[in-house]
């Protein structure tokens, strides 16, 4: 596959994952195409948690089913319908998990680039993120992230220590299918929007004098 297959063939799996080992080499390729991204000032600000045992991700999905309950609370009835059809994550189904975190001490006091915006670190950790999830997709894997959780919870359970905090809980392994089209699309809760929708042309708000096919 060339990039533009990958990135065209990338989807967040819940509900595909069989369960199936990862070769040991495969992970390590995944493992440091996420390593080899873009970082503020070259901070390198990740570190990638492999958790495999089932008792933490049975502790880590309990509390997801929470967090779901939470959110769900909020939705109006016709809401809450859709949503009650969506799987938001595959965390016992898939082979092992990947919890991704941001350091902002890295290479600190003075990284480079980062003095104006704070956040270019987190910027960085969600390069890896992307790098991760474009490779596992070139290798056959499926990728699923998670985000609904309390990162003091997550800190707590996997001993992550302050000011280290989790940025995203991956669910990783082989899938039986990738489908052509978002889940969260699939299930009626929302659709893509086309390019022409964000793009502007020199100044935001006006509209952009590009010709795009289709
Ligand atoms: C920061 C972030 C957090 C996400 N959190 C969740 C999540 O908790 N559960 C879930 O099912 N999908 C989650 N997703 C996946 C999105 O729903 C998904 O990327 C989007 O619907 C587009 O689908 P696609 O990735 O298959 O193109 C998350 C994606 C991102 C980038």
């Amino acid at each position: 596959m060339d990039l533009y297959q990958v990135i065209g063939r990338r989807r967040d799996v819940r509900a595909e994952f069989t369960g199936h080992p990862v070769d040991d080499e495969v992970l390590h390729r995944v493992l440091a195409a996420a390593h080899a991204a873009p970082s503020v000032g070259l901070s390198q600000p990740w570190d990638f948690v492999l958790v495999r045992d089932p008792a933490t991700r049975k502790a880590f999905q309990e509390h997801v089913a929470g967090e779901r309950d939470v959110f769900a609370a909020g939705l109006s009835r016709q809401q809450a319908e859709t949503f009650g059809r969506i799987k938001i994550e595959g965390i016992l189904e898939s082979t092992l998990s990947i919890v991704v975190t941001y350091d902002p001490q890295r290479g600190s006091p003075a990284v480079l680039g980062r003095h104006a915006i704070a956040d270019a670190g987190l910027y960085s950790v969600c390069l890896a993120i992307q790098n991760l999830w474009l490779a596992a997709t070139a290798e056959g894997l499926g990728v699923g992230w998670v985000s609904f959780y309390r990162e003091e919870f997550l800190s707590g359970l996997l001993g992550i220590p302050a000011p280290i905090r989790p940025v995203a809980w991956l669910c990783v392994g082989p899938v039986s299918q990738t489908h052509s089209t978002p889940d969260l699309e699939r299930h009626g809760w929302r659709k893509r929007l086309p390019l022409s929708d964000v793009l502007h042309d020199e100044r935001f708000g006006q509209s952009c004098g590009i010709r795009l096919p289709g």
